[in-house]
């Protein structure tokens, strides 16, 4: 039997999480990139769709090289996104909502910028030397090892005022930290503390698998073919997922655990297998509360046996701890473009979205995800920001696509900003795609979400009962029975991943459930008020969720 949170359960079991890229938000000073105050003006928006928690991209002071992720002041606001009294107002008004606030801490590199790396960068013998990564080259001329950034070619930038290379798994620009070093270990949990004694409810950590490096600097074993930068491709094998990296997490834990209201950890999580991310919430679950899990929403094809395969392992493979799903984030084309066929885009997304938010899990939403943002790469090397889509045009565009301005409303910049120039353009369907106006329209995605997350709130099934596979066999309708922790309500949702109409047939008996009738609570594509649990009829990509009729 797979667990079901508990009524003790912390906040964070039963939030919905949100995604806030802050350049792209909400403008409120007319430069054409989003703010903090931004952000605050727009927390009533978020209340009104139900969210439970914010978390943040970085928003500290950073040359932007990688927008924020590098970072070069881990206690300080860039005041491109305001001031820390803006900050502590936001906290404030997310408060009064009850909306937490998350952020993103970068651990494993700084900006080459950071005043540790200015100094560490001086001599051989400079006392920050050792906090980051330096290494002799191979021969002259030569980095160490083979190793890549996932940013494009080396891993390893040559400094020629000391003869030594630096190691970079992103950016150049941003120089890997040493985490064998205590010192090291030591400063950022200082900044972690500074963080949590301002308000803040958690973190969402970047890239935390990579933390740590093979010691003995072997080169990484070498794939056939070559990646979108032209580099061989390398299995990640020695700079990705070390073991060390656990230490660090249960010292992270231990920080948070320090301080009350059930502060959460959501990690960074690519990882290839349900058992390595299992490993995240630690032996004894004092890791990561919330390892993201990325394989459910980067399946990229409406696969109704591979969802339910993911599904199944997330139930089983994961010690009965939530996952955490994701679709949507920055760093990925937006889901609408990558589950979409090309004409049942808009019911698809509907699947999707019933898909996190009526499973068993932790919903984490990006923005615009919910009003059915699509992607807009950029159509020429010369609009690219994003700097890997400099270095890997045309092959890899960067990942400006997904990073367009929220759209608000049919108005000027689509409400985002009021500047004459937005950092990024704002998407060509912002007309009709926006937050004003799909609130006004009964069948759409915005209110589709909205009565999705509402039902998660209210339905004791959905908001706390366990999960039970239906017609396993099925490779067109996923199904799924919700069974609250008392018994006393069920919920059957079934999720037609086809473009042709299906009619399942379900059997309850085997769950001690007797019931030939449902109601429907939720449905989209054209099913009945009450069908017969025997025989329903769903149109393609149709989602229908319904309450079975139980014995009083
Ligand atoms: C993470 C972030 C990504 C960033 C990278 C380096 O993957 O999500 O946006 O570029 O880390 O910090």
């Amino acid at each position: 039997m797979v667990h079901s949170s508990a009524p003790t359960a912390p906040w964070w079991a039963h939030a919905v999480f949100y995604e806030i890229y802050p350049r792209s938000f909400q403008d409120s000073n007319g430069d054409g990139i989003g703010d903090l105050n931004g952000i605050t003006a727009r927390l009533d928006a978020l209340r009104d769709l139900g969210v439970d928690a914010i978390w943040l991209t970085p928003i500290f002071p950073s040359p932007q090289v990688d927008f924020g992720y590098d970072i070069s002041n881990y206690e300080a606001i860039d005041p491109m996104y305001g001031t820390m009294a803006d900050f502590d107002h936001l906290i404030a008004e997310a408060k009064k909502r009850h909306i937490r606030v998350l952020l993103d801490m970068v651990m494993n590199h700084t900006s080459d910028k950071h005043p540790w790396f200015v100094e560490s960068s001086r001599s051989r013998d400079n006392p920050k030397r050792d906090w980051y990564v330096w290494r002799d080259g191979k021969a002259p001329g030569q980095p160490p090892n083979n190793w890549q950034s996932l940013f494009g070619h080396s891993a390893w930038q040559y400094d020629a005022r000391t003869q030594q290379w630096y190691y970079h798994k992103f950016y150049v620009q941003q120089p890997d930290l040493n985490w064998n070093n205590p010192d090291v270990q030591a400063a950022m949990f200082n900044t972690v503390r500074f963080w949590l004694n301002r308000g803040v409810d958690g973190f969402r950590l970047d890239a935390i698998t990579t933390l740590f490096e093979d010691p003995e600097l072997r080169d990484e074993p070498v794939l056939p073919g070559t990646n979108a930068f032209g580099d061989p491709n390398l299995d990640h094998t020695l700079t990705d997922n070390q073991p060390q990296v656990h230490t660090v997490l249960r010292d992270l834990r231990k920080i948070v655990e320090e301080y009350p209201g059930d502060r959460v950890l959501i990690g960074e999580t690519y990882l290839s297998s349900v058992q390595e991310l299992a490993k995240m919430y630690g032996s004894h679950n004092d890791e990561l509360q919330l390892p993201m899990d990325m394989q459910l929403g980067t399946l990229n094809r409406m696969d109704a046996q591979a969802f339910r395969e993911r599904l199944r392992e997330a139930q089983t493979e994961l010690h009965g701890n939530l996952p955490l799903f994701v679709f949507d984030n920055h760093d990925i084309a937006r889901s609408w473009d990558r589950y979409g066929d090309g004409m049942h885009n808009a019911a698809i997304a509907r699947v999707i979205a019933a898909l996190q938010l009526t499973t068993r899990s932790v919903p984490l939403l990006y923005y615009g995800q919910a009003i059915g943002m699509v992607t807009t790469p950029p159509k020429t090397r010369a609009q690219v920001q994003d700097p890997i889509g400099r270095i890997g045009w045309p092959k890899e565009k960067g990942r400006d696509g997904e990073r367009t301005p929220m759209q608000w409303t049919p108005g000027k910049n689509a409400g985002f900003s009021t500047a004459a120039k937005t950092w990024l353009p704002v998407a060509a369907n912002y007309k009709t795609v926006n937050v004003q106006t799909e609130s006004a329209q009964p069948d759409s995605l915005y209110l589709w979400y909205k009565h999705l997350i509402a039902l998660r709130r209210s339905n004791p099934a959905l908001r706390d009962g366990t999960e039970i596979l239906l017609n396993t066999s099925d490779a067109n309708v996923l199904s799924y029975l919700r069974l609250s922790p008392d018994g006393k309500h069920a919920v059957v949702v079934a999720l037609n991943c086809t473009a042709q109409k299906h009619t399942v047939h379900f059997d309850l008996a085997s769950y001690g459930l007797r019931s030939t009738h449902a109601r429907t609570l939720l449905h989209s594509g054209e099913v009945a008020e009450r069908v017969a649990l025997h025989h329903l009829h769903l149109p393609p990509f149709a989602v229908w969720i319904g309450q079975v009729e139980l014995p009083q």
